[in-house]
């Protein structure tokens, strides 16, 4: 297996370009003093892209944004384009988080030309998929997954699944301090790597897939541990550098 992947989304924190900056750093400092083996990402929101870029520069930590516009440049008021993105640095985007699909009415024909963009532009991909609470409790979860991936991931060939992350993030644990259980997600990430494997064949067998979700320095070992479960992507507990360094070692 690939080394763990941990990945922070900032969402819409912190408030200054400084205290951005400032996190990054500190972030830095943790992981290379850690010297462990676990790549790390940075998403930070899009007007703080160059300055978390300036703290990271030279560092082993990839930069991303959290949503990436479908072409090069025009007339796409609010976006940010793959162009603009690797100037800044960046190397990965998240795409399709339940919070764009949710607020913003993102749906799979979007994400998924904001995915082939990305990909073929040498931008790696974390697509983010996963159930709400309702429809876990009516037992569609894998059905939505499914859907999910097919809608996501229509068009693409073999070879542009290279860049290709997936986020295993049930909406039902965003947020809310309530994390899968590691059978839970590990049953989960089985069945994105099957579909995966049926849609794609051996070319998919190196993505990697995390799981987000309340990830915390208390429950991530035991996630961790579990075989199916290749990093993760954590949004309130990245916010703190000592939080984060600590997810970081964990993955290690
Ligand atoms: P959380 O967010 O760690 O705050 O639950 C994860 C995410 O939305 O990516």
């Amino acid at each position: 297996m690939a080394s763990r992947w941990v990945v922070a989304n900032w969402k819409m924190n912190p408030r200054t370009r400084a205290e951005a900056a400032a996190l990054a750093r500190e972030v830095r400092q943790g992981v290379e003093e850690l010297a462990g083996g676990a790549q790390v990402g940075l998403a930070p929101p899009a007007c703080f892209l160059y300055d978390v870029g300036e703290a990271l520069r030279g560092s082993s930590i990839l930069l991303g944004s959290q949503n990436l516009g479908w072409e090069e440049s025009g007339a796409f008021t609010g976006e940010v384009s793959s162009a603009m993105l690797r100037d800044a640095g960046g190397a990965f985007t998240i795409l399709g988080h339940s919070e764009r699909r949710a607020h913003f009415a993102e749906n799979s024909e979007i994400i998924n030309r904001r995915l082939k963009h990305a990909l073929r532009s040498g931008v790696q991909v974390i697509l983010c998929v996963g159930e709400t609470l309702r429809q876990r409790e009516a037992g569609l979860a894998f059905t939505i997954l499914d859907e999910q991936l097919r809608g996501a991931l229509l068009d693409l060939s073999p070879g542009d699944v290279k860049g290709l992350t997936i986020a295993y993030e049930p909406v039902w644990a965003i947020g809310t301090g309530h994390n899968a259980t590691p059978e839970q997600a590990g049953e989960a990430h089985a069945r994105i790597r099957a579909y995966l494997k049926n849609g794609f064949g051996e070319a998919a067998a190196p993505v990697r897939i995390l799981y987000g979700g309340s990830v915390n320095p208390e429950n991530a070992a035991s996630l961790f541990a579990h075989l199916e479960i290749d990093g993760a992507l954590v949004g309130g507990a990245s916010l703190n550098a000592r939080s984060f360094t600590t997810l970081v070692r964990l993955a290690s």
